[in-house]
């Protein structure tokens, strides 16, 4: 009999897909509910996985989330790129203490929250924070820069440059896929309650070892630059990036330039039972959006 229903918030974004994905590949029992923010992408997701069921809500509008959380046993909430990610995972973690049923509340965070040394670290923090003291059973899953990321530098990479602006610090890009399928364990399996998972990538990579992948992948010879921080700020800004959100980024490229996240840790490993994607897998399973 299926008892469980998992509420997915987010789920149109990278790691909502992903959880989705590896949810369905499951093939669970429980009821799947993806939580949206628009009819055209509760239309997406339902026709790339018509099993599930699909919700409005607006974490703008705490309203909105009652309807969405009714019978939910478990959630996963994943922040969006917006400003206001604080009060949006407060919105969802009240409204699941008011729902009364839900079991485990699994937090989408980033690695290093726990410091509130940077401004991405300050406001995920701030809902691990909530969530903690909420009375419910919290997971917090803490991931790192994602290897997806570089899909946005493949410009660059496709004219011979991997502009990266870390200088001479390491880091261990993490695979979004991976990710999703770590989320659906959690979701899945029971022993998870309020620990918080580090979460990394498999390899301590430099900007040069990253361009080198890109070397040996694509055939063709990929510099690493370094940019300074203003360039980055620049072409941050250039692309469109509103500006909280781009210097948020510069902080976390400072975090990489001084190794100060330059860490392996095992519990990607421990979570998935198996070694996590190298930074190499992915650009070859990618190879054309970077040649
Ligand atoms: N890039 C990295 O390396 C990295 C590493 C660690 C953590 N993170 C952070 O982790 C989080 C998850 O990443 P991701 O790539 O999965 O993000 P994403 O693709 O941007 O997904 C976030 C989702 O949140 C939804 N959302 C935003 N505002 C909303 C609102 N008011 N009401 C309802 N839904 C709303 C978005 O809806 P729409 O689809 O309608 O826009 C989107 O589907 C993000 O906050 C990201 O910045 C990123």
């Amino acid at each position: 009999m299926n008892t469980e229903t998992i509420l997915i918030i987010g789920a149109a974004g990278n790691n909502g897909v992903a959880t989705i994905d590896s949810l369905v590949k499951k093939e669970t029992n429980a009821t799947i509910r993806a939580a949206v923010r628009s009819s055209e992408k509760a239309a997406e997701l339902k026709a790339k996985f018509p099993a599930i069921e699909t919700v409005l809500i607006d974490l703008d509008k705490a309203e909105t989330l009652t309807a969405a959380y009714e019978g939910v046993t478990k959630v996963f909430m994943i922040p969006g790129n917006v400003e206001q990610r604080e009060q949006h995972a407060k919105n969802a973690i009240d409204a699941a203490v008011n729902a009364g049923s839900v079991k485990q509340f699994l937090f989408y965070s980033v690695f290093g929250a726990e410091y509130e040394s940077i401004l991405f670290g300050k406001q995920f923090r701030a809902g691990e924070k909530y969530l903690e003291q909420s009375g419910l059973n919290w997971t917090h899953l803490r991931t790192i820069f994602f290897q997806d990321n570089f899909f946005g530098w493949a410009e660059g990479v496709k004219q011979g440059g991997l502009y990266f602006g870390i200088r001479e610090g390491s880091l261990a890009p993490l695979n979004v896929a991976d990710i999703g399928e770590m989320a659906a364990n959690v979701l899945t399996t029971s022993g998870h309650d309020n620990k918080a998972y580090n979460i990394t990538g498999p390899e301590l990579l430099t900007g040069e070892d990253m361009a080198k992948v890109f070397t040996d992948v694509t055939g063709k010879e990929v510099a690493y630059v370094s940019p300074t921080t203003e360039q980055t700020l620049e072409s941050l800004l250039s692309t469109g990036w509103p500006e909280w959100q781009a210097k948020g980024m510069l902080e976390l490229f400072e975090v990489f330039a001084t190794n100060q996240a330059a860490v392996v840790s095992p519990d990607g490993e421990q979570l998935l039972g198996r070694p996590l994607t190298t930074l190499k897998d992915f650009v070859a399973a990618n190879k054309a959006a970077f040649v």
